[in-house]
């Protein structure tokens, strides 16, 4: 019994994540769907967080500025040491950080499990401690790393590579938010002991990526809660200044069900100068509210299957998040080519745990108006066509 209470201690210093972070959600902005790698620079991230903070985002809760690919150039001959690229961070990256940590903001970078990154900059393996060292003494308070240039399908040598890096940040002593990006349902089962999210599909890069994420997400609530979380990619605005735009519609839908998902809020918009509609989408103080929920419960799919799937994809489907004061945050979305009116009928309420006869109270999270009480089944006039939605609170009253 002795033998198996130290095994299992060991297990846990050995083998846990253990940096306190990712309690809720990360909310901030990435540049990878910003700049690419044509831009990525010094002065283009710090932009990026003045126009944070003159857009009252961080007060939001909008607090990492990640640096995606392509910042690095090689490493040191001698020493191994990473090299920024010195055209673009010719102060290297200790400076940028110390730009954002006085501004109140925390400093986010991007690195490779394997050989290369996505972009064919220099990838951590077999540098894990040496880069975990570096990034700590600049001040570091994220990690992404990503899944090129190695093995995609071993799921072993995955979880190995991903447990050499989470083992270097702790060994640091510097609190370092992990997010892993391997772009696969299978992370999620072991994801909460190796960092605090894990990318469970591909790049959100156009809407039917967005879809998948969304039904692959489907099956992969369990998996997630406080210090964990499932990360479906980043938010897309509506901009077109930036590499990847959507729909009002659709960019809204996605901002309502992240929330609903528990997902990483990482903006991945111009956010020097959002346009008005992303400020207001990205902006819901509300929607925020549920997405940062204590009880970090993700939300579930109510009604509906798969949307991006040839055999008989859905078109509509409505999802719900259980919230801390016992109320549920509901989304209908529509991806039909027509308008429909949407119904949460009994069954709907019944999974949520309301009964037929409950009153309920609704209020409409995006026009931040109370809309009155129900009870039996709710029904929503007309749901804006190819990816349009209607986000409502119900609690019991
Ligand atoms: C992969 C990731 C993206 C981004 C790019 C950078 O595609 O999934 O999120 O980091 O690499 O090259």
């Amino acid at each position: 019994m002795q033998t198996f209470l130290v095994g299992l201690c060991l297990f846990h210093v050995v083998f846990g994540l253990d940096n306190g972070l990712g309690r809720t959600p990360a909310m901030g902005y990435n540049t990878w769907d910003d700049f690419r790698c044509d831009n990525i620079s010094a002065i283009n991230v710090m932009r990026a967080a003045d126009g944070i903070v003159r857009q009252g985002l961080d007060k939001l809760g909008y607090v990492y500025v990640n640096i995606d690919d392509c910042w690095a150039v090689g490493r040191d001959n001698k020493t191994g040491v990473l090299i920024p690229d010195p055209k673009f961070f010719p102060n290297g990256m200790k400076p940028v950080g110390d730009y954002l940590h006085s501004l109140g903001l925390k400093f986010g970078t991007y690195t490779d499990r394997g050989t290369l990154t996505c972009a064919g900059r220099p990838g951590a393996q077999g540098y894990e401690v040496l880069d975990a060292q570096t990034y700590a003494s600049w001040g570091v308070d994220y990690l992404k790393e990503d899944s090129c240039y190695a093995d995609s399908d071993d799921h072993e040598v995955a979880f190995a590579q991903y447990a050499l890096m989470r083992d270097a940040l702790n060994a640091t002593g510097r609190p370092i938010y992990f997010s892993l990006c391997g772009w696969h349902g299978w992370y999620s089962p072991v994801g909460m002991s190796l960092g605090n999210s894990w990318r469970m599909a591909d790049d959100s890069g156009y809407w039917g990526a967005v879809l998948t994420a969304m039904d692959t997400n489907s099956r992969l609530g369990p998996y997630a809660g406080p210090g964990g979380w499932n990360d479906p990619d980043i938010l897309i605005g509506t901009s077109e200044k930036t590499a990847i735009h959507l729909t009002q519609d659709q960019s809204r839908s996605m901002f309502s069900l992240w929330c609903i998902m528990a997902a990483p809020l990482l903006i991945g918009s111009n956010v020097y100068d959002l346009n008005a509609f992303d400020l207001e989408t990205f902006s819901n103080r509300e929607l925020i509210a549920v997405n940062q929920d204590p009880l970090g419960f993700q939300g579930i799919r109510l009604f509906g299957g798969n949307l991006n799937t040839e055999h008989n994809p859905s078109v509509i489907n409505i999802w719900g998040k259980l919230l801390s004061d016992g109320g549920w945050a509901v989304f209908f979305f529509n991806n039909g080519d027509t308008t429909k009116d949407m119904t949460c009928d009994s069954k709907c309420l019944s999974e949520m745990g309301f009964q037929p006869t409950d009153i309920i109270k609704a209020r409409d999270l995006w026009l931040h108006q109370d809309i009155g009480t129900f009870s039996g089944s709710f029904t929503v006039s007309s749901v804006p066509l190819q990816g349009g939605s209607a986000t409502y609170k119900f609690v019991k009253q």
